[in-house]
This record gives C-alpha cells, structure tokens and sequence, in this order.
C-alpha cells in the first residue's frame, strides 16, 4: 500500500519522534511505501486565511486553493491509506494538526461534492501523558474518537482506527520508561499490520 503520514511534533526530542520512527520501520518490514508531511519540519501554514475562510463559508466550489493544500489534497489522493502521527494536547491534536484539517479539508475536496478519494484504511496513532484507563474514565478517549474518527475521517475511508500510546509523560519518567518498549512495539505492530 502508499501510505500518506501526516506527522505533528515540534521537537524531535520526544517518544512521539520514536514512535513514528518504529512505525516506519514496521511498514518498511511489511513492504509498504510511504510519504511523509512533518508539518513542523514544513512550516505548514495552519492559520486559515480570509479569502481561504470565504471559499468555504460561502461553498465556493470555484475560488482557488493555496498551493500548499493542493499539494497536501494530492498526497491523499495518490495513496490508499493515510496515518496521522501527534502528541494529545489538551484532548486534541497539535494546533499544527487541526490547522492542516481547516486548511486542507476544503469544500469540492473532503466534502460537498468531493474529488477526496475514498481511502482503504485511516490510522490515528496518538502519544498521551496520561494512561489509557484515565482517559477512558474521563470520556477523553471516546471525545478524541469522535473528533477524529467520527467527523474527520468519517466516510471518507472505508476502515479506520485509533490507538494511543500512553503513559509517556516525563512528569512519570518511571512510568515512561517503563512503557517505553511495550509503545515502541505497538508502533511497529501498527505499522507491519496496517
Ligand atoms: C500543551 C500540552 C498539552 C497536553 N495535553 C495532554 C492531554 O490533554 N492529555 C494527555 O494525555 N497528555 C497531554 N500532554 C502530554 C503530551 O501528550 C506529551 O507530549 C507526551 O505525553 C510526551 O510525549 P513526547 O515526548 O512525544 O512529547 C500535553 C502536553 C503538552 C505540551
């Protein structure tokens, strides 16, 4: 398969940076061909623009699309599956990463009449500080879900999952390092499986 990763840290001093490292390997380790938006590493733009904000509020099928999106929209369409890679703040993605969905979800593309290709599979690999348990007990886990697998990535693919590698908080650098190995080993699962 071509797979598009969409990836989100601003520092390569991190678990995340790990992560998404184990899980290249594992695609590499299943044959898989990858590209890959650092959107940091990019400097993508992820302030919507006035006349960028006109286009969609007025459904403006017809107003141009920045270079950049273009070229974020036929990423995705050239791949069959596509892997969004980030760090949970504040219960969300990065603002770097809702910005790049403002942007690049764009009427004509990923909805209204849509020339977005239906993807055979999305993969939400999300680092958290905290564990999984408490996520789920504070409803964090199912409202990430429902963002990203729910609105998000919706029908525009035909499978899709989330999974979060949690507890690498450097607050718990003993739980970090503890959970270090078993996260690392997810990644690289996710990645040979996908
Ligand atoms: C601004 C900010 C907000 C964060 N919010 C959350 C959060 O809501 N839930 C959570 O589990 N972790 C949160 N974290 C922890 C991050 O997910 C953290 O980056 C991660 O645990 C450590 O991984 P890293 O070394 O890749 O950064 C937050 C971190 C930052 C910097």
């Amino acid at each position: 398969m071509r797979v598009f990763i969409v990836y989100a840290h601003p520092s390569e001093d991190s678990f995340t940076r790990h992560a998404r490292d184990s899980f290249i390997r594992g695609l590499e380790a299943a044959g898989h061909s990858y590209m890959l938006s650092d959107l940091y590493k990019m400097e993508f733009r992820t302030d919507i623009s006035e006349a960028e904000y006109l286009r969609e509020a007025n459904f403006n099928e017809g107003a141009p699309l920045p270079e950049d999106v273009v070229a974020e929209q036929n990423k995705i369409n050239s791949s069959d599956a596509i892997v969004f890679i980030y760090p949970v703040f504040w219960t969300e993605a990065p603002a770097k990463l809702v910005g790049w969905f403002d942007r690049v979800w764009t009427f004509g593309f990923a909805y209204g009449n849509r020339s977005m290709k239906q993807l055979e599979k999305a993969l939400i690999i999300c680092i958290a500080g905290h564990s999984l348990q408490r996520l789920k007990e504070y409803g964090h886990f199912d409202a990430m879900k429902t963002v990203m697998l729910g609105d998000r990535m919706f029908d525009r693919v035909k499978s899709k999952d989330l999974i979060v590698l949690d507890s690498t908080s450097k607050y718990d650098a003993e739980a970090r390092n503890a959970n270090w190995d078993r996260n690392l080993e997810t990644a690289f699962e996710a990645g040979r499986r996908l």
